[in-house]
């Protein structure tokens, strides 16, 4: 049964930004909800939005453009190929290959690229691999298998918590993983954002926000099981799950700890879920009572990352271009254009003399030390940043 718990009022399509403002009226808006299956102990949006109204060909999210991600995921191909790779043939499939920061790392001739961003797919299949302009689906899945094989490693990263309907997923991972395969993803943790109060990782992007908890119970009833779960800091804190063919590997301690650390938190039960939107209203009165404060005394405020977190704050908050005045973002993509809802012009950091301003929201707060760095002058000024995670703080 889905029991809902928090009410996000309405919102935007979180990364769809606006090129000009005569488009500000025909912006598509929902009710952003969210609740918990009592059976699962899923956690879902209440009302999801049509994937082909946010992946299409001119999402904006682009891997390339994150130093930290490519080293990421640099990384992480290296550690998979070293632990489960193998010389002669490893035959890989990302789901979500975006612009192919992981895929890169493993070979043309045996990978294959799932992406249905027209625009990324066709970066992915200009790099020479094989790429499937579509969703990621069981019918997809056969297609696959019937074309190009079995797979030993099925990789996705920030994507399968994008997915709708999750026992087609995992019925479609099944379907197409070799018998000593590994299905590898990773998606924030439900367990961090609930402690860090990051309640704008919600958005329709994201329908599903994970706990270990309720991906066994949904690995499981599809005939996959976690066998190792690695805890990652990135995006404010994620899991990186490790599945297999039921009753084909070993079950590792770090999946024992994970399920019993949630447990301990209480991630099954309503009254956690009941806590954090007590923790997110209080969050949303402090941060609309700072800004308030600050425009009052006549201060000038600035934002830095026009990420997916900042419409969801924006929209839920009620703010707009009155209280901040532009965002800065090194996507190329996202300058020059309008963020959703909230229509706060979003410019190059070239275009911005960060000493014009007192204070610096984090609109990317999980890259709070690389923004923090890059903006030595701006503090040397007296310049503030503000952020709302943990906590509603400024600091320098
Ligand atoms: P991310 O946190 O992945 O955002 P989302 O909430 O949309 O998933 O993306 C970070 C955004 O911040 C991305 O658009 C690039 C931008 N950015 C900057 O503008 N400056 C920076 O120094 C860094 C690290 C990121």
């Amino acid at each position: 049964m889905f029991k809902e718990f928090l009410d996000l009022g309405r919102h935007p399509i979180a990364n769809a930004f606006l090129q000009k403002e005569e488009d500000f009226k025909d912006e598509f808006l929902f009710d952003l909800k969210v609740g918990l299956d009592t059976d699962t102990k899923l956690v879902s949006i209440k009302n999801f939005v049509e994937p082909e109204r946010i992946f299409n060909q001119d999402y904006p999210y682009n891997t390339s453009n994150s130093f930290p991600m490519i080293e990421h995921f640099r990384k992480t191909a290296g550690m998979l190929y070293n632990e489960y790779g193998n010389e002669t043939c490893y035959r890989v499939l990302e789901i979500g290959s975006n612009s192919g920061t992981f895929i890169e790392n493993f070979s043309k001739v045996d990978s294959v690229c799932v992406e249905p961003c027209g625009n990324f797919a066709e970066i992915t299949e200009g790099m020479g691999y094989k790429t499937y302009v579509d969703f990621w689906t069981t019918e997809l899945a056969e297609k696959i298998l019937s074309n190009d094989g079995y797979r030993d490693l099925i990789y996705a990263a920030n994507c399968i918590c994008h997915i709708h309907d999750l026992d087609d997923t995992f019925r479609a991972v099944k379907k197409l993983l070799s018998p000593s395969g590994i299905f590898v993803f990773e998606d924030p943790s439900l367990l961090r954002i609930i402690e860090r109060g990051s309640y704008d990782q919600i958005y329709d992007e994201h329908p599903h926000i994970f706990s270990v908890t309720a991906l066994n119970n949904l690995l499981r009833r599809n005939g996959l099981q976690i066998f190792r779960v690695d805890n990652l800091s990135v995006h404010g804190g994620s899991n990186r799950i490790y599945a297999c063919h039921t009753d084909s590997c070993l079950v590792g301690d770090s999946v024992r700890y994970n399920l019993q650390e949630e447990s301990v938190f209480g991630i099954s039960n309503f009254e956690t879920y009941e806590i954090f939107a007590e923790r997110v209203f209080n969050s949303k009165k402090k941060l609309v009572k700072l800004f308030e404060d600050l425009k009052s005394d006549g201060k000038k405020i600035m934002s830095i990352g026009a990420t997916a977190k900042s419409t969801t704050v924006f929209n839920y908050c009620g703010i707009d271009n009155s209280i901040i005045d532009v965002i800065t973002d090194t996507t190329i993509d996202k300058q020059n254009t309008y963020s959703p809802g909230a229509h706060i012009p979003v410019v190059s950091p070239d275009k911005v003399n960060m000493i014009d301003y007192d204070y610096a929201y984090l609109g990317a707060w999980n890259f709070k030390d690389v923004i923090i760095n890059k903006q030595r002058e701006f503090v040397e000024s007296g310049g503030k940043f503000i952020t709302h995670v943990p906590q509603v703080m400024m600091f320098s």
